[in-house]
């Protein structure tokens, strides 16, 4: 074990939030509070970022934390620091989702950087993907992934993705003809230039014809990315999910994106997480019907190879100071 001054911890945990900037959340709404003081990081749920009519219950906005907790914990393995995490430690204050402490400084853990290294070319690919299909040892591996941080990836059969396609539809249906949900998707691809969050019309793509469709973030047509060539026909879809809705369970949940999202990053794969179909009681019902088993679907992962050349632009991320507040560490006498 080497040894730690009080500055280097303060510096690791910070550029742990600052990596946490960029993790994935549900319509860019970057739900979350960091607070650096002494040698701890804590996590906070940021209400006031909800989705009312998208997500009443918070269930995406904790899986987003999850995912933003998962990227600041990687970002330490990656230095070499040992994340120690307490999670939703108070039981009389449940906006506070984790507490973060370094543990031993031992080596830089490989896995660990590869995963920090493709956090920023991660991109939720909303475009159709090409033909040539996922490697089941692909599929196999962040099966893996997933049930380390304590969730299940179920991968959808071939004979399911009619019905999975039937549950998107359905949700698309039911979410598109509600008045307050349109107006919440609209003030989310509309944002004040500047604020950093939300969803530009440069990675929405139109509707168009594809085994499973993807949420429609502009039904009034001003969506700017072109969809380019693919079809999605080699597409895999899975399920994440978890034995029941507790907030531990979709903290851990939230993790378990993250990882897989990284890991299929790293591995050259186009990623986009859709949560339309858990967002309504029987499109739900049929995903948790798919299991084939016990669960609580927590969200669908499209997963494939890019069909298209272009890159995507990066989507804006709020800034650090705004989603990041230090106490200053006390001298010591
Ligand atoms: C809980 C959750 C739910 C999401 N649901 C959807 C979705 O239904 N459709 C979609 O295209 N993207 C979805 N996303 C992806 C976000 O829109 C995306 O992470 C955000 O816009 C930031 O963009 P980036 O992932 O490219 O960094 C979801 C992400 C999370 C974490």
């Amino acid at each position: 074990m080497m040894a730690t001054s009080a500055t280097a911890v303060r510096t690791a945990l910070s550029r742990a939030a600052r990596a946490a900037l960029l993790a994935p959340s549900v319509f860019n709404t970057q739900p979350w509070q960091w607070l650096l003081s002494g040698d701890t990081l804590t996590l906070r749920a940021d209400h006031s970022r909800q989705l009312p009519d998208t997500d009443p219950d918070g269930r995406l906005l904790l899986l987003s934390c999850g995912a933003a907790l998962h990227h600041a914990r990687t970002a330490l393995a990656a230095e070499g620091w040992t994340p120690v995490v307490r999670r939703l430690p108070d039981a009389a204050d449940p906006d506070l989702l984790a507490v973060v402490q370094i543990g031993e400084r031992g080596a830089p853990d490989p896995h660990a950087r590869t995963l920090t290294e493709a956090m920023p070319r991660r991109r939720t690919d909303r475009r159709p993907f090409d033909d040539v299909p996922v490697p089941r040892q692909t599929l196999t591996t962040l099966r893996r992934l997933v049930w380390l941080e304590g969730a299940y990836l179920h991968l959808v059969r071939p004979d399911q993705v009619p019905l999975l396609a039937a549950s998107e539809e359905l949700a698309a249906d039911a979410e598109t003809s509600d008045r307050d949900y349109r107006a919440e998707l609209d003030a989310w691809t509309h944002r004040p230039a500047g604020s950093g969050d939300g969803i530009p019309a440069e990675t929405s793509v139109h509707p168009t014809r594809r085994p499973v469709p993807v949420r429609d973030f502009d039904p009034d047509g001003g969506a700017d990315l072109d969809p380019g060539p693919g079809t999605d026909r080699g597409a895999a879809y899975a399920v994440l999910f978890g034995l029941a809705h507790r907030p531990l369970d979709l903290l851990r949940g939230g993790e378990a994106l993250s990882a897989l999202l990284l890991e299929a990053t790293a591995c050259g794969l186009a990623t986009a997480p859709l949560s339309d179909a858990v967002e309504v009681s029987w499109p739900r019902n049929l995903l948790r019907a798919m299991l084939g088993g016990p669960g609580e679907p927590f969200l669908v992962i499209r997963l494939g190879h890019r069909a298209a050349d272009s890159e995507l632009p990066p989507v804006p991320r709020r800034p650090a100071a705004e989603v990041i507040s230090s106490v200053p560490q006390l001298p010591i006498r």
